[in-house]
């Protein structure tokens, strides 16, 4: 028997915006981790992939979020870099969501990779919601740990409050300069037309049940569809990093985001020069919660379903790129799939 599950793919959730306005540190607080920490300067300078499972996602909604009424398997969420030199990186990652959440500082508002965020959301027709985070430092603030926003709220001064209002609706304003019409996310009825706006703090993990409970509700309603797949047709991803690995030589740091990759399964990679052709030695797999860039140990799996961050240990990647497209051959024609990845 099958589980319903599994013919519906992860959403792939990409997270945006400008340089320091707390991307990898609302991730962190998803995942209970610290990357961000580790970083130098705390800039983030790849795209990273973390598989965020339900029963995590309802654990941080609690009450906001029945697991029943999901059928989708989690999220998996791709941090990018918001510092101006890596705006490759940032169109890749934006290309690769379903979704995404657009990370906004409610003191900062929108700066320069704000924009560029939503200029490649349009171009690529991402739905998005906004986190407007760092609500903690708004001047008075009475914190809230992990608290949903309305909880949240009722425990602020009036002053803090209104404060925090002001910000909020300067964000609104900048968002309709954009083209796009915008209310906070409790306002919002049909998140098609309107950009939803949820406020969170990174630090305290206010507002995080709400943002997560926003994310799993439009993925379902709006975007099941499109996650049906064929989870064992042939494996679809792009290349994030190319990195040498103890033991396995240069490895492919890969999301998956259609069918299924299988160890022994003939793939093409694209090259420096030309497509390679090679075979699938060993996947390596972050666990749950685990971030792909910064991870040091892995499962090693036979196979993997998208969506998913999988290392791919292979022969002969040496010339692979970041950026390049990797497709299974398995039953498809072997000329056909490598003029795909030559064109892509
Ligand atoms: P890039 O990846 O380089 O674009 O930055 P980022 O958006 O990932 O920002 P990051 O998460 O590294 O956070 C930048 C700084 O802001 C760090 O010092 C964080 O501790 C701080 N920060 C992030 N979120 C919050 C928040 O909600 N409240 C407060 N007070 N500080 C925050
Ligand atoms: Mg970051």
């Amino acid at each position: 028997t099958r589980d319903r599950s599994e013919a519906l793919r992860t959403p792939i959730v990409a997270v945006l915006g400008h340089v320091d306005h707390g991307k990898t540190s609302l991730l962190d607080k998803i995942r209970g981790s610290a990357v961000s920490e580790g970083e130098a300067g705390a800039i983030t300078q790849h795209i990273g992939a973390t598989a965020v499972p339900l029963d995590t996602i309802s654990g941080i909604a609690g009450s906001l979020v029945d697991p029943d009424d999901f059928d989708l398997p989690g999220l998996l969420f791709i941090d990018t870099p918001g510092h101006h030199s890596f705006s490759t990186l940032r169109s890749r990652g934006g290309a690769l969501a379903d979704i995404a959440v657009l990370v906004v500082d409610v003191n900062d508002g929108f700066q320069p990779q704000t924009e560029e965020a939503i200029d490649i959301l349009k171009r690529t027709g991402t739905p998005f919601i906004v986190a407007a985070n760092k609500i903690d430092t708004t001047p008075g603030w009475n914190p809230q740990e992990g608290e949903p926003i309305q909880a949240t709220y009722e425990a602020q001064s009036d002053r803090a409050r209104s404060r925090l209002d002001e910000n909020l609706y300067e964000i609104i304003g900048q968002l309709s300069d954009s083209g796009f019409s915008a209310d906070l996310y409790w306002r919002v009825q049909d998140f098609q037309a309107n950009v939803g706006v949820v406020p969170v703090s990174a630090v305290t993990g206010e507002g995080v049940p709400d943002l997560l409970t926003v994310l799993m509700g439009l993925s379902q309603r709006y975007m099941k569809d499109q996650m049906a797949i064929d989870v064992e047709g042939p494996g679809a991803g792009t290349v994030l990093e190319v990195k040498e690995e103890k033991g396995f030589g240069t490895t492919l740091d890969v999301v998956m985001y259609d069918g299924t990759v299988r160890e022994g399964d003939e793939i093409v990679v694209g090259g420096m020069q030309e497509p390679i052709v090679t075979e699938v030695r060993a996947l390596l797999q972050p666990k749950p919660l685990a971030e792909i860039r910064t991870e040091k140990r892995f499962d090693r799996v036979d196979s993997v379903a998208a969506a998913a961050g999988v290392k791919i240990a292979a022969p002969d990647l040496a010339d692979a790129m970041a950026g390049a497209p990797v497709r299974v051959i398995r039953d498809r024609d072997r000329e056909a799939v490598i003029a795909d990845v030559e064109s892509e």
